[in-house]
């Protein structure tokens, strides 16, 4: 039996995570899987009924489960309260870090389907297989931070950016074991030109590639992988970056499937397994049963595929979007011309029927 801890939190996390669960269940009854699932609260809810947007019995569910399922967190009613208690520093950060979850794992994989709804050209991506590393409790996002005036009344406020050789380490002993197992090169991503952290980065890296001679490793700035990600993404197999630069870039690269809404993410290290979207709680549209909730149904197969060692119940998910992707079923943010425009509910409908063991 595994017990798997559910956390929808704001938004569209509301929408999308009971599609994911339908899913979740869906799948274990096909492959015979015992799941017992468990819902805790983060956030709005949290907060409103807890007093703190991670509450320690949402922690305390979280370790003692072998996966957590996250929607997202963030809202308008939060960013009202001082930065402290805002549930992206208080609920989300910490919660990686308790956890141990130092590597976030982020898979492109072009849908053939989704290539007309993309802004790239045909060509520029049709090729693309890529992953994203992203280093996930360190770096600017947990480093000291100090507001403070000055004499002349004037503030500065500072982030500190820094990484130890163990964090760098790990991060990378952790990519090139990726790198290994896939078409095996590995692109590095820093501002060694002017960082500090980055040449530390940067020459751990190198040092570590000895350990894995048949990586192939490449240094890139990561201004420059930002421009390659739109000109040449078909280049990329996997690449590993620190916290902040991994946020960006992958917000960036989701965009060769379409949306953000396609991007499913991964965060391991630690005995309990993380999974989530890569997107936020996108208060734009939340409430209107448009959200893509396919980027957290893909969220589910990773969780089948790295917490629970389940590869075929990961493909069927895999397999079951892919299908109804090529039936030409769309959220709107996916919608061309030709296809058939659902809602958030229908499309996980859909990805249920479409669902098999074989
Ligand atoms: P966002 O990722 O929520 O939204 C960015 C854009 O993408 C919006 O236009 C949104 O409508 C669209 N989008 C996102 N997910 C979508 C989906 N599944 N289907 C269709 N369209 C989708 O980022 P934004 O707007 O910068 O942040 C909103 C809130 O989410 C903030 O409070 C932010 O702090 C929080 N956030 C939380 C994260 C987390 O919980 N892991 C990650 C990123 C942001
Ligand atoms: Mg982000």
């Amino acid at each position: 039996m595994y017990r798997i801890a559910v956390l929808p939190g704001d938004g569209i996390g509301r929408e999308i995570i009971p599609v994911a669960v339908h899913i979740l269940k869906r799948t274990a009854d096909l492959f015979r899987l015992n799941l017992q699932i468990e819902y805790g609260l983060i956030s709005e809810e949290a907060y409103a009924r807890e007093g703190h947007p991670l509450p320690p019995s949402t922690l305390t569910l979280c370790q003692n489960s072998v996966a957590v399922l996250l929607g997202a967190v963030g809202s308008p009613e939060m960013d009202r309260l001082p930065p402290e208690l805002r549930p992206e520093r208080a609920a989300l950060l910490p919660l990686r870090k308790e956890l141990g979850l130092y590597a976030n794992f982020r898979p492109v994989k072009i849908f053939p389907e989704l290539i007309p709804a993309s802004p790239l050209k045909k060509e520029i991506i049709e090729n693309v297989d890529l992953v994203v590393i992203r280093e996930l409790t360190g770096g600017l996002y947990f480093g000291e931070k100090s507001r403070v005036k000055t004499a002349e009344g004037e503030e500065i406020a500072s982030d500190l950016l820094a990484y130890s050789t163990m964090e760098i380490r790990r991060i990378l002993h952790f990519a090139f074991t990726v790198a290994r197992q896939r078409r095996q090169k590995l692109t590095s991503v820093d501002k060694a030109n002017v960082l500090t952290s980055s040449q530390l980065w940067r020459e751990t890296a190198e040092e570590l590639s000895q350990d894995y001679p048949e990586v192939v490793l490449e240094h890139m700035y990561v201004d420059n992988c930002a421009m390659q990600l739109v000109k040449n993404p078909a280049q990329f197999d996997v690449i590993v970056t620190e916290n902040m630069f991994g946020d960006i870039l992958t917000d960036q690269a989701s965009v060769l499937n379409g949306s953000l809404g396609m991007l499913p993410s991964a965060s391991l290290g630690g005995e309990t397994g993380l999974f989530e979207p890569a997107h936020g709680s996108a208060p734009d549209i939340a409430g209107q049963d448009i959200a893509n909730p396919i980027a957290a149904i893909l969220s589910t197969a990773l969780l089948f595929r790295y917490s629970l060692q389940h590869e075929a119940a990961a493909q069927a998910i895999e397999a079951a979007v892919a299908r109804v992707l090529a039936a030409g079923y769309r959220t709107p943010d996916l919608y061309t011309e030709g296809t058939t425009r659902v809602g958030t509910e229908e499309m996980g409908a859909l990805v249920a029927r479409f669902l098999t063991a074989g």
